[in-house]
């Protein structure tokens, strides 16, 4: 958009919602069906026609060319000579070699859009449409974006959240409820030699998330639990408990629990890590929080975002003290809160 045009929106001689809602959505879904067709990883340093790509792809060429030109337009894919290639934006973000790849939570966030659909009815009857994790539980797939998707995440913010939460040389066990691929066991193991892991998660993601820990020959140090943490027994003896992006799938009360469980699982001392994206820090809201509760309407039955403080509360009322909260810079959105069981 040209400046020009922004001042345009801003002083309501255009229409802004025209420049919100749908220039973005017909963005969003090129970018994700550029994606999944996995034209990116093909574009990756090297030109190609339409007609090569296309072959490679599988699709319909001229309708590829179309897509292929939005890309352009967007800043995605550059063009010489009627061939393509990925722009620096995309070679970064979305190939599939780049560390700092987010192609898989793309496939992921796109797997949702079949769920958005029902968001209408959702907020009219009050009733879900769509339960996202059974619907993991039927289509492998769905599951494997979900689980990898979240390990582009946790590739974004592992250093920087291993660095904010301090364990102490005697610390020994670690538990990572929800830990899904384990990226963020690793991360610690790595820099803790003498801490050992427990990811602790649902069959599905346990599966994917031995894949990861085998891949980074970890396997000595991260073990994994299947479980339901809201029924079955997570442990005890922990020095340190990770509870990332699993609370805002479950209810206040249930979350409540599942926070008791932690502080009993947890030795004296220990310490509970919590990354959420929060709907409110203090009085001030999050755009990003809250939109992400949409997302949760639509897809999980019980989910939705919370503030600082309503977790600070459960913290509390269990008795855990210390309670911090830092600001993530390399996913802006996500807090982490820091908490201690007193010795
Ligand atoms: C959003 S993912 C977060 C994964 C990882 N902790 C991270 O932050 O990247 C939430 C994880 O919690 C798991 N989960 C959800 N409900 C659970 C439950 N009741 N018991 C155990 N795991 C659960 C999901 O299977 C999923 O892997």
């Amino acid at each position: 958009m040209t400046l020009v045009e922004m001042i345009a929106i801003k002083l309501g001689l255009a229409p802004a919602p025209i420049f919100d809602a749908l220039i973005p959505a017909l963005k969003s879904k090129a970018i994700f069906v550029a994606n999944k067709l996995r034209v990116f990883d093909r574009l990756s340093n090297r030109f190609l026609s339409p007609r090569e790509l296309a072959q490679e792809t599988n699709a319909d060429e001229g309708n590829l060319a179309m897509l292929l030109e939005v890309l352009v337009a967007v800043g995605y894919l550059k063009r010489k000579n009627c061939k393509y290639a990925n722009t620096k934006v995309a070679q970064q973000w979305l190939f599939e070699g780049s560390d700092k790849s987010v192609g898989n939570i793309l496939r992921h966030i796109d797997d949702n859009w079949a769920i958005w659909v029902g968001l209408e009815e959702t907020i009219r009857t009050g009733k879900p449409v769509f339960n996202f994790m059974q619907i993991c539980n039927e289509r492998p797939e769905v599951q494997r974006n979900y689980t990898l998707g979240m390990m582009d995440n946790a590739r974004m913010l592992a250093d920087e959240v291993v660095s904010k939460v301090k364990v102490s040389p005697q610390a020994r066990s670690l538990l990572d409820l929800g830990g899904a691929h384990g990226y963020y066991s690793i991360a610690f193991c790595r820099k803790y030699p003498q801490l050992n892991s427990v990811v602790f998660d649902l069959e599905g993601a346990i599966q994917i998330g031995k894949e990861v820990v085998n891949q980074e020959k970890m396997g000595d140090r991260v073990a994994f639990q299947v479980g339901d943490c809201v029924i079955d027994d997570i442990g005890s003896g922990y020095d340190v408990t990770l509870l990332f992006n699993l609370l805002h799938g479950e209810s206040p009360d249930t979350d409540k629990a599942i926070v008791k469980k932690v502080y009993d699982a947890l030795n004296r001392g220990g310490t509970i890590a919590i990354v959420e994206i929060l709907n409110y820090k203090g009085k001030k809201e999050s755009a990003t929080g809250l939109l992400f509760a949409l997302n949760l309407l639509a897809g999980a039955p019980r989910g939705r975002t919370y503030s600082d403080e309503e977790i600070r509360g459960w913290l509390e009322h269990v008795g855990f003290a210390n309670i911090e909260r830092i600001e993530l810079r390399r996913m802006p959105g996500h807090s982490l809160m820091i908490a201690t069981k007193p010795t």
